[in-house]
């Protein structure tokens, strides 16, 4: 198998809308995927389709060699999948919850209890296995949904938002977690709205408004991805000079980061009439993968960032 996953022009359409349009992807083994886009871009959509829960419109697919429309019983079997909401029972303890999905996934009954008490201690929550899943914490929900996910060992795992709504610390320690079984061999696709969690991927797909836009790792992301030379500006007033700017027709993209304006011209020809435009210094930086995820976004919309 040279691929974990493997599209070829995916479709899903709810009606006459495309949710996703035409994805060609592949994933090797192993590696953690980023899955990234703007809201309702169509990444739920292409995990379920993966997870052989949504049936593609049109176009194939394989996981683990197994094909998207005909095995997706196989499929289901051997993945490990976190939904964008946490499919943990409420009413169930933390123990019961495990126990549930070691059933659901077929986790031999002689390795179940050894499994969940890993699984206990690689979430933290020793001395929890008791405690009703609706009186945890959203951090530790999410720990117990990917012990859940983790349970049976699969050689994938689909991880949709995982670390929305939890603390820096959490998230953190939770994509540490993640690495950790990368390295032990497991195949990670993510989807994240978090810079500093699409930076720890070896590689980011980018969609948005179903399209594949952008498929690279993040080094190559922020040196070749966008057509112009990103600098920086410091002002005092960032929000008003950020009206200024993007009206001059040299400008492709502004962006404020606090008291910096991130500008991205046509070409480095432009940096001295920039320099005209502000008391504040102005310095050629590399693009942020923020920069680019900003400028991906708006380029489909065929209009300047903030309009
Ligand atoms: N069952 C459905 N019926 C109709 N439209 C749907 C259905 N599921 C998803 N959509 C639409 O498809 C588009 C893509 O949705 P999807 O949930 O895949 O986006 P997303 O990238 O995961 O967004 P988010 O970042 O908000 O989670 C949205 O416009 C959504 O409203
Ligand atoms: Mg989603």
């Amino acid at each position: 198998m040279d691929y974990a996953v493997e599209t070829f022009e995916l479709t899903r359409t709810f009606g006459n809308f495309t949710a996703v349009n035409k994805l060609t992807i592949q994933i090797h083994p192993g590696e953690i995927y980023g899955f990234l886009g703007p809201n309702g871009s169509g990444k739920s959509t292409t995990i379920r389709m993966l997870c052989g829960i949504l049936e593609p419109t049109s176009g194939s697919g394989k996981v683990l060699g197994y094909d998207l429309a005909r095995e997706a019983e196989e499929i289901k079997s051997r993945i490990g999948y976190m939904s964008q909401k946490f499919s943990l029972y409420d009413d169930l303890t933390v123990q019961e919850n495990l126990l549930f999905y070691a059933g659901l996934y077929s986790v031999p009954y002689r390795q179940r209890n050894m499994r969940i008490n890993e699984m206990i201690e690689m979430a933290n929550l020793s001395g929890r296995e008791r405690e009703l899943v609706v009186n945890l914490s959203l951090g530790w929900k999410q720990r117990l949904a990917l012990g859940c996910a983790i349970l049976a060992k699969p050689a994938i795992l689909f991880l949709d938002e995982p670390t929305s709504g939890i603390s820096p610390t959490s998230r953190k320690m939770f994509f540490n977690t993640i690495q950790r079984l990368a390295n032990e061999g497991t195949t990670v696709m993510v989807t994240t709205h978090f810079m500093d969690e699409a930076e720890r991927c070896s590689n980011i797909a980018f969609i948005s408004e179903g399209n594949l836009i952008a498929n690279d790792t993040p080094d190559n992301l922020r040196k070749y991805i966008l057509a112009g030379v990103m600098v920086e500006v410091v002002d005092e007033n960032p929000m008003d000079k950020l009206q200024d700017l993007e009206g001059l027709p040299y400008v492709k993209e502004c962006s404020v980061h606090g008291s910096l304006l991130h500008v991205l011209l046509q070409g480095e020809e432009y940096i001295p009439q920039l320099q005209g435009q502000t008391s504040g210094v102005v310095r050629r930086i590399t693009p942020s993968l923020e920069d680019v995820f900003i400028a991906l976004s708006s380029q489909r919309k065929g209009g300047k960032t903030n309009e």
